[in-house]
């Protein structure tokens, strides 16, 4: 605060801060392709990033998750032909899905960090006493477990760009066997779910930027602006046309 000043003011905004932590944001990009390890990475920055994800919020500050690092080679390479075998199955179960398909990539990462979520913290959310409320609260509740994790797994991509490493964000891991053999390698409880996994590398080549609706679209100040209400077609051109550049391509590709 500016001495002087009784209260906060504009003049103690931190920009440089700001910038500084956009400049994170926006260098952290889902890259899919790492350079193979040239050595393995220090235990500190793994717990750098570990650490990053653990000052995430959470709801009710119940701090739902747990991190399991692969860092040995042998642990990489099991924890990856897991996700080799789970690409494998969606190809065949999900045609219509862009993926990337062989995630033989993922061997070459130098750890990756499985976010485990432990789904018995619902109970300290708002639970409903009263007949006939529970709907209102139970499947919020499961969506303020999930936001959660999502905070910390963030926080950690965000880390992990700010070393000048990269990752990419799988979801896959989520699905029921492919969870089950995550927990079965890597000795977790059955009880916790693995909600995000966070292979980590070397670029093999940086993507510089990627497709983002312009801000225009998404603010609405004040009150909802019917117009950026994304019409259906729209969306649908996006799933059937867009996607597979928006995933993995650069912004320069795409029409903004
Ligand atoms: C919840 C969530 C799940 C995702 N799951 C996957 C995934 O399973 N595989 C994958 O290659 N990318 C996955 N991604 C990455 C997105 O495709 C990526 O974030 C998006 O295309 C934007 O690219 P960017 O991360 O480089 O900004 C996921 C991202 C999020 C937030």
């Amino acid at each position: 605060m500016n001495a002087g000043e009784t209260g906060p003011s504009n003049a103690d905004l931190t920009a440089p801060r700001f910038d500084g932590l956009m400049d994170v944001i926006r260098l952290r990009r889902s890259v899919r392709s790492f350079e193979p390890p040239p050595e393995p990475l220090p235990a500190e920055v793994l717990r750098g990033i570990c650490e990053a994800g653990r000052w995430a919020p959470s709801g009710a500050n119940t701090q739902p998750w747990h991190f399991v690092v692969a860092a040995e080679r042998a642990d990489v390479l099991a924890v990856s032909d897991v996700f080799v075998r789970q690409a494998d199955r969606l190809v065949e179960h999900c045609r219509g899905f862009p993926h990337v398909h062989k995630k033989h990539w993922l061997h070459n990462s130098l750890a990756i960090v499985l976010l485990f979520c432990d789904p018995r913290w619902v109970d300290s959310y708002p639970v409903s006493d009263h007949e006939g409320w529970a709907d209102e609260y139970d499947a919020n509740n499961e969506k303020i477990l999930l936001a959660s994790v999502g905070a910390a797994a963030q926080n950690m991509h965000l880390a992990a760009a700010a070393y000048g490493l990269t990752t990419a964000w799988l979801s896959g891991g989520g699905e029921d066997s492919t969870a089950a053999e995550l927990r079965e390698l890597l000795g977790v409880p059955e009880l916790l779910v693995p909600i995000a996994t966070i292979p980590i590398g070397w670029p093999h080549r940086r993507a510089d930027s990627r497709y983002r609706h312009p801000l225009d679209e998404l603010i609405h100040w004040g009150r909802w602006d019917p117009e950026r209400t994304p019409a259906d077609d729209a969306v649908q051109t996006y799933v059937s046309g867009v996607r597979r550049q928006a995933m993995y391509r650069g912004s320069e590709t795409l029409e903004d």
